[in-house]
């Protein structure tokens, strides 16, 4: 069964301009998925749904939406107009890199909006209506950066953890309802977002970038099989060291030691 005999007919990912986003909504496109994009800027959006539309033959809408605003996910509701949703990707996040005491209590708010706050919102509206139809399927972008406390990357981590725990939490609740959901917990991936930062390769905890098309591919391969997981297996092999076999207190220090060694800090 394709993903969309097995979950409906329409995809929504938010944060889908470039980078993960995008290759998600290609794959989905790909299964003949029609798609709704938000991102806030129309254009690019608007260019995506182009090539999809018509390498595909699927029907794109775009909805241009600050998903760190608090009515983020009504104002999509809204521009919905009824439309029903059968898979969900939130994939947009804000993350601030450097000392916690740099940004201002205004700006970590907003990477707790856009990072947890708009995603719960989104699952809780779009769960509810997936359950009643007893199928559909949810993802949720999380982090290798929220497996463990991470210095100079701190709301980040924070704000990633609560999304791997929320969707292990769900996919407890709803193993049987016919709705999948699966916390996608990414290492360094190599989007125009990513490498904007201009990271320094510092040593062996920081393997080489995946592409964006790798992640999205494995994440639809692994909707529906597991709670969570991680992308590739530099990521796997690594994280497994951090989580299992060294002290936490080790695991965090070479976290932050890492981050600062990446970005000059
Ligand atoms: N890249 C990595 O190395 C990496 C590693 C681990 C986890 N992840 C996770 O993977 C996800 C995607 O990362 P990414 O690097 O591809 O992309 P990103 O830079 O986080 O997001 C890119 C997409 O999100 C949209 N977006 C950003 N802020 C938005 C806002 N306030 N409202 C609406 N849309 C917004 C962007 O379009 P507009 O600018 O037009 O709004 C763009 O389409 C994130 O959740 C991230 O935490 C990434």
């Amino acid at each position: 069964m394709n993903l969309k005999e097995k979950y409906g007919r329409t995809a929504m990912i938010a944060g889908a301009s470039e980078g993960i986003g995008a290759a998600f909504a290609t794959c989905l496109a790909a299964e003949a998925m029609d798609l709704v994009l938000i991102a806030r800027r129309l254009e690019p959006l608007q260019q995506l749904a182009d090539l999809l539309e018509s390498k595909y033959k699927v029907n794109v809408i775009c909805i241009s939406c600050d998903l760190s605003g608090t009515n983020a996910a009504l104002q999509i509701e809204k521009a919905l107009n009824g439309r029903e949703i059968s898979l969900l990707v939130y994939n947009a996040a804000l993350s601030y890199i450097g000392p916690f005491i740099k940004n201002s209590a205004v700006e970590h708010s907003q990477a707790a909006q856009i990072n947890m706050i708009t995603p719960l919102n989104m699952v809780r509206l779009y769960g509810e209506k997936m359950l009643a139809k007893g199928k559909g399927a949810v993802i949720l972008m999380t982090s290798l950066a929220g497996l463990q406390g991470s210095g100079f990357l701190s709301v980040y981590a924070a704000t990633k953890s609560f999304n791997r725990i929320l969707a292990e939490s769900l996919w407890y609740e709803w193993k049987n309802s016919g709705v999948d959901i699966i916390g996608c917990c990414a290492g360094a991936t190599a989007t125009p977002g990513f490498k904007s930062t201009c990271p320094e390769k510092t040593g062996f905890f920081t393997p080489r970038g995946l592409e964006p098309e790798e992640v999205a591919r494995e994440c639809l391969k692994k909707l529906g099989k597991q709670p969570s997981f991680i992308t590739g297996r530099g990521n796997r092999i690594a994280s497994f060291i951090m989580q299992k076999i060294l002290p936490r207190k080790m695991a965090i220090n070479i976290m932050g030691d890492t981050t600062r060694k990446m970005y000059r800090l």
